[in-house]
């Protein structure tokens, strides 16, 4: 069954502090050609003293509630995708308050570097049902706050952004089809995970938390990515009976260049219709197919009814596609 009714309008927001492969080489053992090589990445961009992930969030939505010219108290829901809350009870209703979309309910998921792609779909369905007319999803994450700078393994790969989409009820359909996966098996190859440490001098037995850094099994996701996300795709196409050759752009997870060739070859996709701009911003997790959408629409490389199949992949394992009608217009 097709989805109908669903609008985006799209912003994003990337901190100022530029880190080059050649600053994180003066820290780690690695070069600028080892980096770009291997991962297509020249810099990121890392969040500042205490800005948090609230900031980023809200910087986002505010671009895009100024974009889409929409009064914040019309915001019926916000669904923050991030892994990295300032609060684990949740930060999507500081960022409720930050914007003042005071009639808007709000929480968080989190499903790592497929939380965007997730928090669309979960939004597609509120408006779907015709509960709600317009809800604001924002994908952030401040991976810079959970990453070992000693470990060039993954302190190479990361980056903080945030990237914001406001989805309006509408009269076309603009969001074709979708389809989520979850392997829990291989979990433990890319955790954020935590352990509990005995706490001293208390009566009682009880346990502290702590967390630790991002640990990441690189080519067991290299090998999951570039198999489990072309199956998916081509699975969704086939499911909303859409060709391979209609689609206009193909716009994965940033997090890693040779991972978007090899999906893109292995479904006969050229690369001038892969977006990627994993070279200014390195994998932002959740934020980095909405500031990638966001690039190519201020770049008018994505036009009127574009076919756009976008995929979100990586810690759960988790992954999802989404099939977008792209139209500027409201209509
Ligand atoms: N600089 C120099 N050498 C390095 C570096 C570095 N930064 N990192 C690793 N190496 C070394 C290794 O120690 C190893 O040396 P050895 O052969 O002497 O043991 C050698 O380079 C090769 O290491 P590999 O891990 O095999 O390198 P690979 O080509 O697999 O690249 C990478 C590593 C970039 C991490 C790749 O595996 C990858 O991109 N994986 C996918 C990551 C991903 O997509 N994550 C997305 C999900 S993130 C999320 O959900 C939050």
């Amino acid at each position: 069954m097709a989805i109908k009714k669903v609008k985006p309008i799209l912003c994003s927001y990337l901190p100022n502090n530029i880190i080059s492969n050649e600053i994180i080489s003066q820290m780690v053992d690695t070069s600028d050609e080892w980096i770009k090589s291997r991962t297509g990445i020249e810099e990121r961009r890392i969040c500042k003293d205490d800005y948090s992930l609230v900031d980023l969030g809200s910087n986002a939505a505010l671009e895009a509630i100024k974009k889409g010219n929409i009064d914040p108290a019309e915001i019926d829901l916000i669904i923050l995708a991030t892994s990295t809350p300032d609060d684990l009870f949740g930060s999507a209703a500081k960022i409720q308050y930050r914007i003042k979309a005071f009639n808007a309910a709000a929480f968080d998921i989190t499903a790592a570097c497929s939380g965007f792609i997730i928090g669309i779909i979960t939004a597609s369905q509120f408006i779907n049902t015709g509960i709600y007319k317009t809800v604001l999803v924002i994908g952030a994450d401040v991976m810079s706050k959970f990453v070992d700078w000693q470990d060039r393994s993954t302190c190479i790969l990361f980056g903080d952004g945030a990237g914001a989409a406001i989805l309006k009820s509408t009269i076309k359909q603009h969001i074709l089809g979708f389809q989520i996966k979850t392997n829990g098996e291989l979990n433990s190859e890319l955790t954020l995970s935590s352990k509990d440490l005995l706490q001293q001098n208390i009566a009682i037995q009880v346990f502290n938390r702590q967390y630790n850094f991002i640990q990441m099994n690189g080519k067991e996701i290299y090998k999951f990515a570039i198999s489990k996300v072309p199956e998916a795709i081509l699975n969704c196409l086939n499911t909303y009976q859409i060709q391979i050759e209609d689609i206009d752009w193909l716009l994965l997870h940033q997090a890693n260049i040779r991972i978007l060739k090899a999906i893109g070859e292995q479904l006969s996709i050229p690369q001038n219709k892969i977006l990627n701009n994993l070279y200014k911003y390195g994998n932002t997790s959740a934020a980095s197919i909405p500031i990638a959408l966001d690039e190519a629409i201020l770049e008018n490389k994505i036009q009127d009814n574009d076919l756009i199949i976008m995929a979100g992949f990586g810690a759960g394992l988790t992954w999802g596609t989404v099939i977008i009608k792209w139209k500027d217009k409201l209509n």
